[in-house]
């Protein structure tokens, strides 16, 4: 597509908690910065009855408090308001399209992108209402959110109705954490480097370990969470799309389907955790009342719209293997929860370590190489060497070799992820959406864990908020001699 086409870009769920927070702010920043061209317009589509003005007031009061101050400027965001209208649409109701199609149709060329910010289980059920409405052309995208169903038989469910009605380019899968820019500069890191390449495989990677770890808890979403689970909302993507960027090989180039055949690989080669082995190689855990901060928080089954007996996973921890000549025996180290006791994401690449310490005798003890990318709080890439310490004994102490673009002089304004994410669906690039057999092969993986505790009937293992969970997920990494790293 020509970047500078003008584009129609419709959020259904355009009321709800991540309009609010992430997809309207991220949309004002393509405004301002020039990737929604003169022309575009931004629809927000949902049930309730509105008009522009009440949705206007609504991104006023919930969306706009999201936005940096440093990012807004006052006659950018009332040009950007004057592109941005409401529709209201019932998504159950084949009829219900009929004002979102007047309001298309006055130019049905557009490039259009439909955005769908809602519950996996209305994907189907929009998609037959816009092509009721005749509202899918040619220059019509659909950008679904994860979790993309809730098993590989509901996933495939969905892919088959998106495939019947739109073509494989036209449907970006998203995962936010591919546009997350420490995400890509992992890429950079190395594809972009020969440094690493010899070094990044069994032999000299001891292990890797992942945390997704968040301190807020399931907010509004208590009824939403609580068919999720930490399981499908953040391990069968965000952290096994983590796991595919570390894990896979070199990419013939950065064309989508170079990018998508090499993170299935991945997926498809991670050792299946079945029967037995899902007590033993993976911890679920919910969290109990506790403090973060300071401040005291209620527990999981407290929350608004959580049955008081529910079983549902907050927090998840899983060693996994990926077995090909590059991994073997190396253990991926996966961990995600919700109320613990830092915000902190940050894969942790530890290195072997030395044969033999020549500098035992001034008491210097050889800690490892590490390389630490951390994508929150804040975004930096940290390699943690040895090196002599002044004076006049041979006395070695670990320090950090960063390599943060934060350091860099030339720095530009870092992109959300949110807005990558718009973005390269508006100019038609695919290599950070995924690929319908990607997603499969994650719930592949995944099925059979859930299975496993499903029939296991064991409650989920509790854990106090403000902590790192439950105590056996670090037993997880104790039984093979290693311990969760948790600096950050
Ligand atoms: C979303 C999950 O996909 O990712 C949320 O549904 C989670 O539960 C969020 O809080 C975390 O995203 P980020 O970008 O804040 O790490």
């Amino acid at each position: 597509m020509d970047q500078s086409q003008a584009v129609d870009v419709v959020v259904f769920g355009a009321t709800g908690d991540l309009a609010a927070r992430k997809l309207i702010p991220s949309l004002y920043q393509l405004y301002c910065t020039g990737h929604l061209v003169e022309g575009s317009r931004v629809i927000g589509a949902a049930r309730s009855d509105h008009d522009d003005a009440d949705f206007h007031k609504f991104i006023e009061s919930d969306a706009r408090q999201h936005i940096k101050d440093t990012d807004f400027e006052q006659s950018s965001w009332d040009a950007f308001l004057a592109i941005v209208c409401y529709e209201t649409v019932d998504l159950m109701n084949l009829d219900g399209y009929d004002g979102l199609a007047k309001r298309l149709n006055t130019e049905p060329d557009k490039v259009r992108l439909y955005y769908l910010s809602v519950g996996p289980s209305l994907f189907s059920a929009t998609c037959d209402g816009l092509a009721a409405a005749k509202l899918i052309t040619k220059n019509s995208r659909i950008a679904v959110e994860k979790p993309l169903g809730r098993d590989l038989q509901s996933a495939r469910e969905i892919n088959h109705k998106l495939g019947t009605l739109f073509t494989e380019d036209q449907i970006y899968r998203i995962d936010h954490y591919l546009g997350k820019e420490t995400v890509q500069n992992l890429l950079a890191l190395r594809f972009g480097n020969s440094l690493f390449e010899p070094l990044w495989r069994h032999g000299h990677i001891r292990d890797v370990q992942i945390t997704v770890a968040e301190t807020l808890g399931i907010g509004t979403r208590g009824e939403f969470y609580d068919r999720t689970g930490a399981m499908r909302d953040m391990v069968q993507n965000h952290l096994l799309q983590l796991l595919c960027i570390i894990a896979m090989e070199c990419p013939t180039g950065l064309e989508p389907d170079a990018m998508r055949d090499e993170k299935r690989k991945v997926l498809r080669a991670l050792r299946p955790i079945t029967g037995a082995d899902v007590s033993k190689y993976t911890v679920r855990g919910q969290y109990k009342d506790g403090a973060i901060t300071g401040e005291a928080v209620d527990a999981y089954l407290s929350e608004s719209g959580v049955p008081e007996d529910s079983h549902t996973e907050t927090f998840v921890s899983i060693c996994a293997h990926i077995d090909t000549w590059r991994w073997s025996g190396v253990p991926f180290y996966l961990r995600t929860g919700k109320r613990m006791q830092e915000k902190l994401t940050q894969i942790v690449v530890n290195f072997d370590p030395l044969p033999h310490n020549i500098f035992a005798d001034s008491g210097s003890i050889a800690v490892p190489n590490k390389l630490v990318i951390q994508l929150q709080p804040e975004e930096s890439i940290s390699l943690q060497m040895m090196a002599k310490m002044p004076g006049d004994r041979m006395k070695l102490e670990p320090v950090e070799l960063a390599l943060n673009p934060e350091r860099n002089p030339i720095r530009r304004r870092h992109m959300e992820a949110y807005e990558r994410v718009f973005m390269d669906s508006i100019k038609g690039n695919q290599t950070l959406f995924l690929r319908r057999d990607e997603v499969d092969a994650a719930w592949s993986w995944v099925d059979p864990i859930l299975a496993g505790w499903e029939e296991s009937q064991e409650p989920p293992r509790p854990y106090m908020a403000g902590t790192w969970g439950p105590a056996k997920s670090s037993s997880l990494l104790v039984q093979d001699g290693f311990a969760w790293n948790e600096e950050s």
